[in-house]
């Protein structure tokens, strides 16, 4: 009740506009009002979304030659739709979302959102660089969530145009020293690209002025079967081990064996096959694989999933230590309406975050998470959709 409460009130806020702190409400460069074709042949349309802040909202369409687009606002630098071919080349849209944008302003579930400083949990929302301990906002029982109370999925972020081949744009952010709680004033910016293999690309870099710890992801929900459901869908993840949690989803620091287990995707299963003892509150998959990597590179392909109905296949490929696969678990038929008309339920959609470890920060044997001055954090995730062959 409280929580709804809040975020009502948030809600309201934030359409309002109120909305100083943010580094973000500077009008769109008006030049990207028009489509701007690429020298592969592909375009960026931008058309206004919403008013947020008295400014609009832009959307930003890119689509490749073979018709397949992905459209992403620069509230939240958040993918908002994509269209994708099914096995007889029908486009259809295979990422939770809403029809409008001022939905998105209340949602809790970050659709299609680009999640830090830290993407997933950190303990008690606390951890130490240095001499200094940080407590960071409490927004997930006792541990702070997804960059806390407003991450960055609830911002806007500036546009900048790209020099490039394919489609591509690119969003910034000034993350001011102290916001969430988090040191260090950051910049960061997020660039996503669609070639003509249909690949769709999210790089991202930052800077900081001062240690901090950060941790980037997308929180696409994909569905390929448009609105089928995911439990038929068959899933292969890359990784030999996972984080196990505590009651609360913050890793016990154990780097576990999925063999035996239900976290066993090495050879690919169903996301249903297994779900149930997977178990949690509520019940589904909502952990950290700790990817495979190959002895020369970081870069692995990381997660495929086939729908067999449609067709459709998502293959997903990173340079990050870890992936947490989420089954929407906490989607439970409540908040607004989606696209279409669709009630989002358990289990109508699935995501695969690339990451950093659940709070690493707090975790020794983790990956560092760390970025201190005059060094850049980069990473990059590639979403390939296919059709089963
Ligand atoms: C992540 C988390 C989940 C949940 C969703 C958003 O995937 O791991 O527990 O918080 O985000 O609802």
């Amino acid at each position: 009740m409280l929580r709804g409460l809040t975020i009502f009130f948030l809600t309201l806020k934030l359409a309002a506009g109120a909305d100083p702190a943010t580094h973000g409400d500077a009008v769109p460069d008006k030049s990207w009002n028009q489509t701007r074709t690429f020298s592969d042949g592909g375009t960026v349309t931008d058309e206004p979304f919403g008013i947020y802040g008295h400014q609009p909202v832009r959307l930003y369409t890119l689509t490749n030659t073979n018709g397949v687009s992905v459209s992403i606002m620069d509230y939240g630098a958040e993918i908002v739709r994509i269209l994708a071919p099914d096995r007889n080349g029908k486009l259809g849209d295979i990422a939770l979302g809403y029809d409008h944008f001022l939905p998105y302003i209340a949602s809790s579930h970050y659709f299609g959102a680009t999640i830090g400083r830290y993407a997933n949990r950190i303990a008690k929302g606390r951890f130490t660089l240095g001499k200094t301990v940080y407590q960071l906002p409490l927004n997930d029982g006792p541990n702070s969530l997804h960059g806390g109370t407003r991450g960055f999925d609830k911002r806007r972020w500036e546009t900048e145009p790209v020099d490039s081949d394919t489609p591509a744009v690119r969003f910034t952010r000034m993350s001011p020293d102290g916001e969430e709680g988090y040191p260090g004033n950051l910049y960061v910016s997020v660039t996503y690209s669609l070639n003509n293999a249909n690949e769709l690309r999210i790089a991202y870099t930052a800077t900081t002025d001062q240690p901090t710890v950060i941790n980037l992801t997308n929180h696409t929900y994909f569905n390929l079967g448009g609105a089928d459901t995911i439990l038929d869908d068959v899933v292969t993840i890359h990784a030999d081990s996972y984080t196990p949690v505590d009651a609360t989803q913050i890793p016990t620091g154990e780097i576990k064996p999925v063999e035996g287990t239900p976290f066993d995707f090495r050879a690919g299963q169903t996301i249903g096959a297994r779900l149930k003892e997977a178990g949690g509150k509520p019940v589904g998959y909502d952990h950290n694989f700790v990817l495979s990597k190959g002895w020369f590179s970081n870069w692995a392909e990381a997660a495929e999933v086939i729908d067999p109905k449609s067709g459709r296949t998502l293959t997903v490929s990173t340079d990050q230590p870890g992936l947490q696969f989420y089954t929407g678990n906490f989607l439970d038929g409540t908040g607004p309406t989606g696209r279409g008309g669709q009630v989002f339920r358990q289990y109508d959609a699935f995501t695969l975050e690339t990451q950093h470890y659940p709070d690493s920060p707090n975790h020794d044997n983790f990956p560092s998470t760390v970025l201190l001055p005059g060094d850049t954090f980069t990473s990059a995730t590639v979403y390939a959709f296919g059709v089963e062959k």
